[in-house]
């Protein structure tokens, strides 16, 4: 996506080979009207397929999984990473290890929010090793939903999650495919190596 691409080059800083800062356009500040873009072009690739909800994993998918929600006409359901205290009943539980943060979290979906019937389509903000979305996934597969695919914002090509998931067979979607990173360097896989 031409838009997203931009905004990274304008905006975006590489800290080091690994990552990419977004913080004031999907981090931290949040730029809506891209947002909404966004969202068009997710809702019209996953157009046509019987998808029943989005979902996504707090906190920075939010955006983007709202706006593509508004556009498919569908409800919107957001995995936890701290569940309720005292709103802890019937919730399906996962552990997912962050390569970027070096530690793991507990990753949990209501039994009531998504069941049998459904079936889902996945977004978020970063695909990096692919350790959150596998954890969306066993989730989905504990509530029996099918699922439909995955839509990143920004996927970072060197990094396994893109095969992590074909491997499982789910469609993955990325509006922006980062082939390296640097000190002030952002390279884009270019759309003869796609
Ligand atoms: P993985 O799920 O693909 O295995 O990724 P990993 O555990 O390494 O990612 C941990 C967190 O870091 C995730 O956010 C992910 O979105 C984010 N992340 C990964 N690579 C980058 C990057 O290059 N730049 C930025 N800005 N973020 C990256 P999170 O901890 O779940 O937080 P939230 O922002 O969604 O609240
Ligand atoms: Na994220
Ligand atoms: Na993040």
């Amino acid at each position: 996506m031409k838009l997203l691409e931009e905004k990274i080059l304008a905006e975006g800083h590489a800290l080091d080979e690994n990552i990419l800062k977004v913080d004031s356009f999907i981090n931290h500040k949040v730029d809506p009207q891209l947002m909404k873009e966004i969202g068009k072009e997710f809702a019209e690739h996953f157009k046509n397929q019987g998808i029943t909800k989005v979902i996504t994993i707090e906190s920075s998918g939010i955006a983007p999984a709202l706006t593509t929600a508004i556009e498919m006409n569908i409800p919107l359901v957001i995995l936890k990473k701290q569940p309720s205290q005292v709103l802890n009943q019937d919730l399906y539980h996962t552990e997912v290890a962050s390569f970027t943060k070096g530690t793991s979290y507990e990753l949990t979906l209501s039994m009531h929010q998504i069941d049998e019937n459904d079936h889902v389509l996945i977004i978020d903000d970063f695909l990096a090793n692919g350790e959150a979305a596998t954890g969306a996934l066993r989730l989905i597969r504990k509530a029996h939903a099918t699922i439909a695919g995955i839509g990143v914002l920004i996927e970072k090509a060197f990094q396994p999650g893109r095969s992590k998931l074909e491997e499982q067979m789910i469609p993955v979607y990325s509006l922006a495919r980062i082939s390296k990173l640097g000190k002030d360097l952002i390279e884009f896989v270019s759309e003869h190596q796609e």
